[in-house]
């Protein structure tokens, strides 16, 4: 494997998102060399060109991506090259129709847009491999090339998962793997519940169409499926590349939120992560739900600067965590690449604003200081057909250059030094615990993500760097861990957890907090389960709030109003901080402590935040109390000092400028 430390940047380095296939021969080079006159380092070309590059079947026409690559190369830009799998061409689908995948409906998804195809193909795979081989037998050892990209955003569109053929035929196999005989799988999945037993594995469909809901131990099998069919599809094309591409690095771009497939598991293997970063779009059109609309409004042209920095987080050590997977962790996470970054407006969200003046910047800036060392702007030149000729690039359609370009070139006059991010801090994260919260919500503005976020988001607020990581990953560097709604816990992860709090550090634990047990049933003795001794609780009630039903919250640093959701505890050796105080709680601990372990029962962004800051300063992080729209991340010695608002914020003596960053030493 390529040691990326090797290929680090000592500066963050920019790039962008090139087409050349959609423009005319005679722009290659001028925009090649207009790119490197920006500032860029690097363009990342190809990932849907499969139609180009073999417009009939094995006969490959490489003399337009030769010379592309020639015109990047000779301008003194790297290439970063995609495999070509996210676009299948018509002739191969039509030729295998068995290709396409299905919907929730049972229906094919058909040709004509992108990522039409089941993971679980055989003949699909074939073609992934052979043309993959082809690309990395043309380019792999071009000087020019330095890395590669595989296929697109995994999951885009809700393909993580196809509901019929190829994945359909395929199931059953996997569960005959996984429990050998069918009576092992009917008692995990409780199936004895309205007479769901199977007497044969060939019984089992893909969990959709059931007159009312599924089981959710049914669901999770089929996510799990599913996530290893992708880790494996990927794999068959990194071994590839890694053959034939020596030196080069592999990652992939992922996915805002995307919840689909565990992306520990398919991140395992590549060299570092990349992820796909749109402000606006998200919080138009990934926020959590409960978000509220004055808040849409206020960060409507500079997204939210919690929201970008948990993907941040998140993908920052996505390859190093390979803890949950039974597989070593590989130590210091390896780096980040933006591979696409806003530079304008998007398409595809309900409203899609302009950015603020100084968003593309503030963004680019967020990102190095939360481990980017590579940010490459989406896309080079808007594009002037098809679907997405709405969407901005950084130069508009009639080749001028537009609002973001301006803001990239003046990158230039600030230093963004690479090296690791360190955090005092985790979040606890976990694919599985995600899918069986979202698969019964039962309160329906509760979200896995919105639980994360809240947490996550009052740790950004009190000016603490965090890690997300995975829920079974080392521990050790930690002073204090939030495991906001990991609502799977095995005996194994309770242990790891205890371990950690034995050796000093400090666990919260929101609520949901090992409700299920690995197969995703509840735990018989009550919840939490494997963590009632570690807590030194054992969960009393929980109640589901509708958005105009609230439930007091009485104790230090209170009152409080918990929303959407509120669980009690019984006391078996912790103490209770924080307590209800009328309804059907009335009186019982919400807040409960135990060592070096709490948990938090009432969802409430206040109370949130009071315990973490009161636990945060018992461990000896240091709290900073932040105005509203303004963020402290620390990277290499400097503290990146962001204001997100349209107004000038005075904060310590300093008046900062409306959507804008400085650049400091740190203390
Ligand atoms: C990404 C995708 C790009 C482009 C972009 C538009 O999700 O990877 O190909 O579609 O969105 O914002």
């Amino acid at each position: 494997m390529t040691d990326p430390s090797a290929s680090t940047p000592p500066h963050l380095l920019l790039g962008s998102c090139d087409y050349p296939e959609h423009v005319p021969q005679n722009r290659w080079a001028r925009y090649a060399q207009q790119q490197k006159d920006a500032g860029l380092a690097f363009v990342r070309i190809a990932e849907f060109a499969w139609s180009r590059i073999e417009p009939h079947p094995e006969r490959y026409d490489w003399s337009w991506l030769d010379h592309a690559v020639e015109q990047y190369h000779a301008a003194g830009l790297k290439v970063v090259l995609c495999t070509l799998t996210a676009t299948p061409p018509a002739w191969l689908i039509r030729a295998h129709p068995e290709i396409l995948p299905h919907d929730e409906q049972g229906r094919v998804r058909e040709f004509g847009s992108r990522r039409h195809y089941d993971f679980a193909s055989p003949v699909y795979r074939e073609h992934s491999r052979r043309v993959t081989l082809a690309m990395a037998l043309r380019y792999g050892r071009h000087p020019a090339v330095v890395g590669w990209q595989t296929d697109n955003e995994f999951g885009c569109h809700a393909t993580s998962r196809s509901y019929g053929g190829a994945s359909a035929a395929a199931f059953p196999e996997w569960l005959r793997r996984k429990y050998s005989v069918v009576e092992r799988l009917n008692e995990a999945w409780g199936n004895v519940f309205w007479s769901m037993e199977y007497s044969a594995f060939d019984q089992i469909r893909p969990p959709i169409l059931t007159v009312t809901e599924l089981n959710p131990s049914h669901v999770l099998d089929y996510a799990r499926f599913c996530s290893g069919l992708i880790a494996e599809f990927q794999r068959e094309q990194v071994e590839i590349l890694r053959e034939m591409s020596p030196g080069r690095f592999i990652t992939h771009n992922f996915m805002i939120f995307e919840s689909g497939f565990d992306h520990y598991e398919v991140a395992w293997g590549l060299d570092f992560a990349s992820w796909d970063s749109y402000p606006l779009g998200m919080l138009e059109f990934f926020a959590p739900p409960g978000t509220d609309d004055e808040l849409k409004t206020r960060y409507a042209r500079t997204g939210h600067p919690d929201l970008i920095a948990l993907n941040h987080d998140l993908y920052r050590s996505l390859a190093a965590g390979g803890a949950g997977l039974g597989r070593e962790g590989k130590g210091t996470p390896p780096g980040m690449w933006i591979m696409e970054q806003q530079c304008g407006q998007v398409n595809w969200a309900p409203y899609n604003p302009l950015p603020a003046d100084g968003a593309v910047q503030l963004w680019t800036a967020q990102a190095w200081a939360h481990g980017a060392d590579v940010v490459s702007y989406f896309r080079w030149r808007a594009a002037t057909m098809a679907q997405e000729v709405m969407h901005s690039g950084l130069l508009r359609h009639d080749e001028t250059e537009d609002r973001g370009l301006a803001e990239v070139r003046a990158l230039e006059q600030t230093q963004f030094p690479t090296g690791p991010v360190r955090s005092r801090v985790a979040v606890l994260h976990d694919y599985e615990s995600l899918w069986l919260y979202d698969q019964q919500r039962h309160s329906a503005t509760m979200t896995y993500w919105g639980q994360l976020a809240a947490y996550h988001g009052a740790l950004r607020s009190l000016g603490v760097d965090v890690d997300i990581v995975h829920a079974d990953a080392d521990l050790s560097a930690y002073a204090v861990v939030v495991a906001p709604a990991i609502t799977l816990v095995s005996d194994i992860r309770a242990a790891r957890w205890a371990q950690a709090t034995e050796r000093g550090t400090r666990l919260v634990c929101g609520p949901r907090t090992a409700f299920r047990m690995p197969g995703g049933q509840t735990w018989p003795e009550g919840q939490p389960g494997p963590l009632s001794g570690l807590l030194g609780v054992k969960l009393l009630q929980f109640d589901s709030l509708r958005p105009t039903l609230r439930q007091d919250v009485t104790g230090p640093g209170g009152p409080f109003q918990a929303g959407g959701w509120a669980e009690s505890y019984r006391l078996q050796g912790a103490e209770a901080t924080h307590v209800y105080a009328g309804g059907p709680l009335h009186g019982q601990p919400a807040v409960a402590t135990h060592g070096n372990a709490t948990v938090i029962g009432a969802h409430s962004p206040t109370l949130i935040r009071t315990v973490l800051a009161e636990v945060l300063r018992a461990a000896g992080v240091p709290v900073t109390d932040l105005p509203d729209g303004v963020r402290l991340s620390r990277r290499a010695g400097r503290t990146l000092v962001q204001n997100w608002t349209a107004d000038p914020v005075q904060w310590q003596g300093r008046t900062l400028a409306p959507v804008s960053f400085e650049v400091l030493d740190s203390a």
